[in-house]
């Protein structure tokens, strides 16, 4: 029996100087150590083993044990540096090369207006909301005191769905949404897409507009100007020139229109302004009574300001922008200049 174990035990140990992967590991692990496995077999012999010898070839088989299990951790260790090293040697990174440089995105030229207005706005108080692009001709037209086959329609070419559904040619349609489920005092501003149906290089059939409402007791013409003094001075610069102008909007009565300094020329004249050193920016008024009423607010007690202007013309006079088909082309080299 010892010698029967000695040469498991050799044999076992020659084997395994032999092995060349990992897998034939398991094979003479299982073949020695397995349920049926050479050394388990000799153990089971130690049924018909004479008392007296037991001690001695238990010791024996547990010593056959542990040194072919200390051999097999050692080429196991031995293969697993191996697999390491080739690892490392295959991820080496040459810190010493020169880099690719980083490729930093940008806002595009709207979304970075939307984002300067909005925190302008926020900073005055104003809540922040949006409405549907597909709208009703209610909200869209009717809510705001224009009703249908009325000439001031002729204003907004829009593309209609059906006859009551409208790609919102204006976000004034919020406007009547929000009065609809609030209850004044609030301030909006709502940023968003309108649709209508013209196309050159200073409008797109898609574009974006600005709006903003408050409705509260004793809502002035003053207090419209001079919000809109703060808010175009923050986005133009402190020494931007305000021009308001009569005007006629249906939602809005009186109406004005605003004009700010070329920030290209400061008034003197060029080609982003065409000379004049004025740009045409928003429209706005007094919210008409007529439109506070449909919408449910009492208009004897309550009167609001409204405005609403064209990101798009923004974008364009804040980045030098020529033509407003340039901003919905996507053209990674023009979106690379916004940096
Ligand atoms: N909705 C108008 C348009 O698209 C712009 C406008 C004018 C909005 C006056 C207003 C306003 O809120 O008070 O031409």
């Amino acid at each position: 029996m010892l010698n029967k174990i000695r040469d498991l035990v050799e044999k076992t140990k020659i084997e395994l100087d032999k092995i060349i992967d990992l897998s034939d590991l398991n094979e003479i692990r299982v073949k020695i150590f397995g349920k049926t496995g050479e050394l388990t077999n000799l153990s089971k012999g130690m049924r018909d083993v004479p008392v007296e010898d037991k001690p001695k070839i238990g010791a024996a088989l547990n010593e056959a044990r542990k040194s072919i299990e200390e051999k097999i951790k050692t080429i196991e260790e031995k293969f697993e540096a191996a697999i390491l090293a080739k690892k490392l040697e295959k991820e080496k990174v040459d810190i010493t090369q020169p880099s690719k440089g980083i490729e930093m995105g940008a806002l595009h030229p709207i979304s970075s207006v939307i984002d300067k207005l909005t925190d302008i706005c926020v900073s005055m108080g104003f809540s922040v909301v949006e409405g549907p692009e597909v709208e009703s001709d209610y909200y869209n037209f009717e809510a705001m005191n224009i009703p249908k086959n009325h000439p001031s329609r002729d204003m907004q070419d829009s593309f209609f769905i059906d006859e009551n559904i409208v790609l919102r040619s204006q976000t004034s349609a919020v406007q009547a949404r929000e009065m609809e489920v609030r209850k004044p005092p609030f301030k909006i501003v709502c940023p968003g897409k309108t649709y209508r149906n013209e196309s050159d290089s200073t409008h797109s059939p898609i574009f974006h507009q600005f709006e903003g409402l408050v409705v509260d007791e004793n809502v002035s013409m003053a207090d419209l100007k001079s919000m809109l003094t703060i808010m175009m001075r923050r986005l133009f610069g402190q020494d931007t020139e305000i021009r308001f102008r009569p005007s006629f909007f249906p939602f809005t009565e009186p109406s004005i229109e605003v004009d700010v300094s070329c920030p290209n020329c400061h008034g003197k004249g060029c080609s982003t302004c065409k000379g004049t050193g004025m740009l045409e920016l928003l429209g706005a008024g007094i919210v008409n009574p007529k439109v506070l009423e449909i919408n449910g607010i009492d208009s004897k007690k309550y009167s609001g300001f409204a405005f609403g202007f064209g990101l798009d013309r923004t974008a364009m006079i804040l980045n030098s922008i020529s033509n407003i088909r340039y901003m919905y082309r996507n053209d990674i080299r023009f979106l690379k200049q916004m940096k």
